[in-house]
């Protein structure tokens, strides 16, 4: 059985996110989505509401698991049985920082292997952190995120006014 792992911070999930969820789940025989809670960044949704908003997204996907961690990726990725860490690319400019993230991580781990996935055109130009700021200044984000995360998103900046 090869399991793979997606990680990341998922602050919320974009459509971007889903898209490779849905193209990584055909290479795999499993794939577990792995919602980080030491990343260095300040989210706008804790882990609980980062994991079920992920969960509500695959929730009809046989092959697919949600489970946030804490601690190193490579650790969480070898105690779940993965042999794989996915992760998408959309820019040029995200090369050198994912080139960094999976070298250091093979040095930690040498027994698993990054693989990247283009991600496509369509959502080349999407982030968490853009989708949260169009949408915090009363831009569309329809299209871009699932309809109740973009839900979850205006209540939540909503209540931190
Ligand atoms: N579609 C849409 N958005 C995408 C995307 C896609 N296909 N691919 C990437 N993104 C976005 C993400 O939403 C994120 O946006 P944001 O910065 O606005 O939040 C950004 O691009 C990628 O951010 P990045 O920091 O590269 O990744 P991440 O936050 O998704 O995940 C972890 C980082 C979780 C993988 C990393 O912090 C980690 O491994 N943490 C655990 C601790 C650890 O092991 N550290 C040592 C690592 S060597």
């Amino acid at each position: 059985m090869r399991i793979a792992i997606y990680p990341g911070t998922f602050d919320p999930v974009t459509l971007g996110h889903l898209d490779i969820i849905n193209r990584a789940t055909k290479l795999f025989d499993k794939l577990i989505i792995g919602v980080a809670q030491d990343t260095g960044k300040n989210t706008v949704f804790d882990i609980d509401e980062r994991l079920n908003l992920v969960k509500n997204q695959v929730a009809q996907m046989a092959n697919v698991e949600v489970k946030s961690f804490s601690g190193l990726l490579v650790n969480f990725a070898k105690k779940e049985n993965c042999c794989t860490i996915i992760r998408g690319i959309r820019v040029i400019s995200d090369f050198e920082y994912e080139f960094q993230l999976s070298l250091m991580n093979k040095k930690l781990a040498p027994e698993l292997e990054t693989v990247f996935l283009m991600t496509s055109s369509d959502y080349l130009f999407l982030s968490s952190s853009v989708i949260k700021q169009v949408s915090s200044l009363g831009g569309c984000i329809e299209g871009l995120v699932p309809a109740d995360v973009a839900k979850a998103l205006y209540k939540k900046l909503k209540s931190n006014k």
